[in-house]
């Protein structure tokens, strides 16, 4: 199983005080930090845009994890890859070339990632899984946080992962969406590494964040 990585998304922050809320995710043992971009557009609503990555750079080494929810998204990868995200992850659905989106996010130099929805089957990894650095499984439909996990995607991280393993290459399988100490042993024993987690790491408020990210462990 190896050491799992959490994500933090903070979608689940104080907007007021983002560059405080990086800091005491940094501090608290966040792996990763999960910045949910939404263009209201691709899904049902409106998050940050590139301006405000760039803003949270400097508060953390940690690398930013950077989910994009935007269609078309292909404009917006310089942008980002500029502003200082390290791995960019996009759905198939958001442009009409997925293996050019991720081949130009490879050429940026930040680390390319596919990301599956609910209803979105598994096979559209195989052509394209040379070209990635991480899977994500969403275990909700993308747009809010705090919503349920939908258990029916436990088999599709299980088939993900035996075709990870198949490639012989470090690809990390990462699982958005729902998770909490209950469902994090769920997608860990699923085969899932790296957990994004909103509502379940900052539950509490600040003084709780390194506790809740180290329950999620497993
Ligand atoms: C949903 C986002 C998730 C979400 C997770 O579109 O991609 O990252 O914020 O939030 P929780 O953990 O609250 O389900
Ligand atoms: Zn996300």
């Amino acid at each position: 199983m190896g050491n799992i990585r959490i994500s933090p998304s903070i979608l689940s922050a104080d907007f007021a005080r983002l560059g405080a809320e990086i800091e005491a995710l940094d501090k608290a043992g966040a792996d990763l930090i999960h910045v949910d971009v939404m263009d209201g557009h691709y899904v049902p609503n409106i998050t940050i845009g590139p301006p405000i990555v760039k803003a949270l750079r400097p508060h953390t080494k940690k690398p930013f994890d950077v989910h994009l929810m935007i269609a078309p998204v292909d404009p917006f990868l310089d942008a980002f890859a500029e502003a200082g995200a390290d791995g960019i992850t996009v759905h198939p659905e958001a442009g009409p070339h997925i293996h050019r989106t991720l081949q130009r996010i490879r050429d940026l130099k930040k680390k390319p990632g596919i990301v599956l929805n609910p209803g979105t089957p598994i096979d559209h990894i195989d052509p394209v899984l040379d070209l990635v650095d991480l899977v994500l499984i969403m275990t909700v439909n993308p747009g809010f946080g705090g919503q349920s996990f939908i258990t029916s995607q436990l088999k599709k991280i299980e088939a993900a992962a035996e075709r990870i393993a198949k490639t012989g290459r470090s690809i990390a399988l990462e699982v958005d969406g729902g998770i909490n100490k209950t469902t994090a042993k769920q997608v860990i024993s699923a085969g899932a590494d790296t957990i994004v987690a909103g509502t379940a790491v900052f539950r509490g408020g600040p003084q709780c964040y390194a506790a809740n990210i180290a329950a999620l462990r497993g």
